[in-house]
């Protein structure tokens, strides 16, 4: 796959998609969304890949939208073209799991997207900021929401009325990061649990995810409903017998669906 301001790897049943627009330190322009929404588009369909990274560099992930791409914007047109639904949202829209490794700044969009992945592994290098209230505007692209969800309203008032930047440290400690690393481990680690998860069995990690995220927008009583059933109905999968059997023999599992 060749892209202008991604960079698309593939490493066994595991993908990596860089954000590669160091100049504009990764800021989120509409191309390179659309860019990631296609590679995601076509890893979805590639029944070889299990996983996926979203990653940046060592300096950003991302500092957030294209701010001087918004700048002159009128409501018609950022209503009209609704670039972070059609775009920016297929991460979010991703069926298999799908981890974010970030490294320097994520802030705005950048942490954003960053929440739109299944779990975010960080450097200590790491900065996490809503500060779109310094331009005037607060998060558009599911911050307001997801940083709320994820580490309580008291830090996500904090973080969008104040602007202020979250160390790694601070992030790990609010949940809104899962494990924090050095910098030069940050793509070691992260492609060593995405290569565990695509070891598994790809179907059965996908209604996992889906059963987890599930638990946002229902009742724990219809959560818990969904929850079993999707547990019952993995009683009719291959991989359910070979998990089961291979525990039971002291064998690693072969799961047919990978
Ligand atoms: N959009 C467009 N360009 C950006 C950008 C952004 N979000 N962030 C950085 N850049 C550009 C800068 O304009 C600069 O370009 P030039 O060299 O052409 O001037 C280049 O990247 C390097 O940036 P700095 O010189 O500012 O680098 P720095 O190291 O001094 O500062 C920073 C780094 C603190 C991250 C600073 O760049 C910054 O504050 N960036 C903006 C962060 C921000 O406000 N993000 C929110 C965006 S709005 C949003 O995301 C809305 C939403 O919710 C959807």
């Amino acid at each position: 796959m060749k892209y202008d301001m991604i960079e698309v790897t593939r490493n066994g049943a595991v993908a990596t998609i860089q954000f590669d627009r160091p100049k504009a330190l990764n800021a989120l322009c509409t191309e390179m969304m659309v860019e990631v929404a296609d590679a995601l588009a076509k890893l979805e369909a590639d029944n070889v890949i299990g996983c996926v990274i979203l990653t940046g560099s060592d300096k950003a992930f991302a500092a957030g939208a294209d701010i001087k791409e918004m700048q002159n914007n009128s409501y018609m047109d950022i209503y009209k073209s609704d670039v972070f639904e059609k775009h920016h949202e297929a991460v979010a829209r991703f069926r298999k799991p799908i981890i974010a490794a970030v490294s320097g700044y994520c802030l705005g969009g950048g942490c954003e997207v960053a929440m739109m992945c299944d779990f975010i592994i960080a450097s200590d290098t790491a900065k996490f900021g809503q500060p779109e209230i310094n331009l005037g505007v607060m998060p558009g692209m599911g911050g307001t929401q997801r940083l709320t969800l994820a580490i309580g309203k008291s830090k996500a008032m904090d973080m969008c009325l104040t602007g202020r930047m979250m160390d790694a440290e601070e992030a790990e400690r609010a949940g809104l990061v899962s494990r924090v690393v050095p910098l030069d481990d940050l793509l070691t680690v992260a492609g060593e649990a995405a290569a565990k998860i695509a070891g598994q069995s790809h179907p059965i990690a996908m209604m996992t995810k889906e059963t987890i995220n599930a638990s946002f927008e229902m009742s724990l009583t219809q959560g818990l409903r969904y929850e079993r059933r999707l547990f019952q109905s993995m009683f009719t999968t291959d991989d359910q017998k070979e998990g089961m059997t291979a525990f039971v023999e002291k064998r690693k599992p072969h799961f047919k669906h990978k």
